[in-house]
């Protein structure tokens, strides 16, 4: 049986993946040098090397080691304001070291490759909901290492028929139903998991930035996926890409949007915690709306968010976040 290498597989979206794929039966290895990711949040029996996907020796071990053909690539550097404050660390991780796995996959043969990108390519919307043909503009640097990743694809695909599906995640949320793995960033930026910390009694109020915006409350508005209906697409482009598919670039979105005060006020009634709330003004870059429109992979695949609904998205996140403030998890 063919083997899957998940690259940062002990992370948020990657922990999730590695999970869904061993409970379909799947042989999973994954690599991770731990930076953001925990060792615990994957099954204990799945084969996992501790590394950069930068050390070339480990991969050519784990390549002929184990029989891989698809490689899920998650590891990346995600946090849009530092990558504005240090472009050089989201230009290494997130261009140069995955030009280096590029590389080392097709000396190994490996062809078929399941790539994170984000909605952040699309920069500033020019309309909402965003579709696979709106413009792409990123404004920041992890933007546009996405962008750039997409582009050297194309390439690899034309020259060494090196396949892909581009996966351009909204904003992915929520946790593991069963509560196996969630949502753990070591410097938390996002909104979701901040609440809950904030109803957990781990921070004394949530900052909303701003509350100006053209927008029903005055607050943003955004798409929130569950991690769970994101790895389940990726399932579905995994056997497209093993059938011989060609390379594909998909939005993924629940294609609702739910604004900052929603999230605020539903999480109120999940928790049943008073979540104070500061209002600041605007953070740089924040557009209003970001919703997407999933069209092409709802048709092409006949995918639907299973989790759509945010009382969904957040249940399993405040279920997350209680384990681990019983310290159960982790
Ligand atoms: N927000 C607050 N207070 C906070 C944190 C966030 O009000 O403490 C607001 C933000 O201003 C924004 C919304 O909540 O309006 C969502 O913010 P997040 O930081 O949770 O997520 P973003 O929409 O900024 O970014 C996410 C991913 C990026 C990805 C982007 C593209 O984190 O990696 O979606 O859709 F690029």
């Amino acid at each position: 049986m063919s083997s899957i290498l998940i690259t940062g597989g002990a992370g948020y979206i990657g922990s999730h993946m590695t999970w869904l794929l061993n409970e379909a039966g799947h042989h999973v290895v994954v690599v991770d040098d731990l930076s953001s990711g925990n060792r615990h949040s994957i099954p204990a029996h799945i084969p996992f090397f501790q590394g950069s996907i930068r050390n070339k020796d480990l991969l050519a071990q784990i390549f002929t080691t184990y029989h891989i053909d698809i490689v899920f690539h998650f590891a990346a550097c995600i946090d849009v304001g530092e990558s504005v404050l240090n472009p050089s660390r989201y230009y290494q991780n997130n261009v140069s070291a995955t030009l280096d796995l590029l590389d080392i996959m097709c000396t190994h043969n490996i062809k078929n490759m399941i790539f994170s990108s984000s909605a952040a390519v699309y920069g500033e919307p020019l309309y909402t909901p965003v579709d696979i043909h709106h413009p792409t503009n990123p404004v920041n640097a992890y933007g546009r290492t996405k962008l750039m990743m997409e582009e050297i694809l194309k390439d690899y695909e034309s020259a060494y028929q090196l396949r892909s599906i581009s996966f351009r995640y909204f904003n992915a949320s929520g946790a593991d139903p069963l509560s196996r793995t969630g949502e753990w960033h070591k410097r938390e930026s996002h909104l979701i998991p901040i609440i809950l910390q904030v109803a957990s009694g781990k921070r004394p109020h949530l900052e909303i930035y701003g509350q100006d915006y053209p927008t029903p409350d005055g607050t943003c508005i955004r798409d929130f996926i569950h991690v769970i209906d994101i790895c389940r697409a990726h399932l579905l482009g995994m056997r497209w890409l093993r059938e011989g598919g060609s390379s594909k670039v998909y939005n993924l979105g629940n294609g609702k949007g739910f604004s900052v005060q929603m999230v605020i006020d539903t999480s109120r009634t999940i928790t049943k915690a008073p979540i104070p709330t500061i209002v600041r003004p605007r953070r740089a870059g924040d557009p209003a709306i970001l919703i997407a429109n999933s069209h092409r992979f709802r048709t092409d695949f006949g995918w639907n968010p299973q989790f759509g609904h945010l009382t969904q998205i957040l249940h399993h996140a405040w279920q997350w976040e209680q384990r681990n403030t019983k310290g159960q998890t982790l």
